[in-house]
């Protein structure tokens, strides 16, 4: 049997950081602050460099993220806000947090949301939309946004996926009202636990967002609202810090890596490799295929030892605690079609042939 290719292999990554961040962890240790401080302050600083935005803030995760932003923004019961209806839960769960309406939108053929479709959902109730940058390929921003402020709505990105895409030079997270991006392990920007960060041109929105991760207070005992703790962790920070350094290398490699996946699966029958994934609105987060033989594919190569992933098995409309409706035929396909190849930045060449190989054999060429 040949030697397995994951879909994700974390810890080939972090073996090379390994010093570096243990030193991070160590000098946590000697300076003994482990809430807020350098860390956390440098990660904001270089954050709000790098996506070229004046607040970057800092929280636990990238749902909080998105929960938070609604909150700042007043959404709550009586309220609606349109979802696409191909996401991880978070983007639907967090209006049902508030108390809001989710009103699922129909995805486009890439599952991101149809702005097509978006001005028919949009009710006198309509608050928000969040626009999802699905596999780390951004939606038309400039299209939604125009669309959304004719109609004094807000806009919400979740960046959790995007971290690295850019359309017309703009960051993703910052086209929006707010931006919320998640650095859960799994992404290409990943700390080696649960954090997030908050983006905002909108300077007395990003003064709420500050406050409302740490409990309504800026100085201590001092409540200007009802907040809760959503502060990121300090280690996290560190570690992004860390990370940060290697990023722009890793995404020329995620992209080199793409590149290859194309040139072997573009013109396969049978399967559809969206090929916008190299270009700079795209951060080559997921290499996401759309096949009618998906589960047989995903199946065959399991038994190559070629691990896979779905994202996601089913549009969030169709999960049972969303009320289990099949109304969204785009979205149910591409839930039933999708299947995503290991890619990383950790990951060689050879391996990329060999499931390319696998992929095509698979499909008789
Ligand atoms: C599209 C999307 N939204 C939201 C989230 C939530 O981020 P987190 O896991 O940091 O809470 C994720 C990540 O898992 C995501 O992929």
């Amino acid at each position: 049997m040949k030697k397995p290719i994951p879909f994700l292999e974390l810890t080939r990554m972090h073996e090379d950081l390994a010093e570096e961040l243990k030193a991070k962890f160590d000098q946590g240790l000697k300076k003994g602050v482990f809430s807020g401080g350098e860390e956390v302050a440098q990660l904001e600083n270089r954050m709000s460099n790098y996506l070229n935005v004046p607040n970057a803030i800092g929280c636990a995760n990238g749902t909080d993220a998105l929960e938070l932003a609604l909150r700042v923004l007043g959404i709550g019961a009586g309220d609606e806000v349109i979802v696409p209806a191909l996401t991880w839960v978070s983007t639907a769960e967090v209006v049902k947090m508030v108390g809001a309406k989710v009103v699922f939108c129909e995805v486009d053929h890439y599952g991101l949301l149809d702005i097509n479709q978006v001005a028919h959902l949009i009710s006198p109730h309509t608050k928000a939309i969040i626009s999802v940058h699905l596999y780390g390929k951004m939606v038309d921003m400039e299209r939604l946004m125009k669309l959304a402020k004719n109609q004094g709505i807000e806009v919400i990105e979740d960046a959790a996926q995007a971290f690295g895409a850019f359309q017309n030079g703009k960051s993703a997270g910052c086209w929006g009202d707010i931006g919320c991006f998640s650095f859960y392990p799994t992404k290409n920007l990943g700390a080696l636990g649960e954090a997030g960060l908050l983006t905002t041109q909108n300077d007395r929105l990003a003064y709420l967002l500050r406050l409302m991760i740490n409990h309504g207070q800026f100085q201590r005992d001092n409540h200007e609202l009802i907040g809760r703790n959503s502060r990121i962790d300090t280690l996290q920070a560190a570690f992004l810090n860390v990370k940060l350094d290697y990023f722009e290398a890793w995404q020329n490699r995620r992209k080199a890596l793409a590149k290859l996946y194309l040139e072997h699966l573009q013109h396969l029958k049978g399967i559809q490799v969206d090929s916008g994934i190299l270009t700079e609105d795209h951060n080559a987060h997921l290499l996401a295929i759309q096949t009618g033989e998906r589960d047989e594919l995903r199946t065959f190569l399991d038994k190559e030892g070629i691990g896979t992933a779905i994202h996601y098995p089913l549009e969030v409309p169709a999960i049972p605690a969303f009320g289990g409706e099949r109304e969204f035929p785009m979205a149910h396909k591409i839930a039933q079609n999708t299947l995503s190849l290991p890619l990383h930045p950790y990951l060689k060449e050879e391996e990329v042939r060999r499931v390319c190989v696998e992929v095509s054999r698979f499909f008789g060429a």
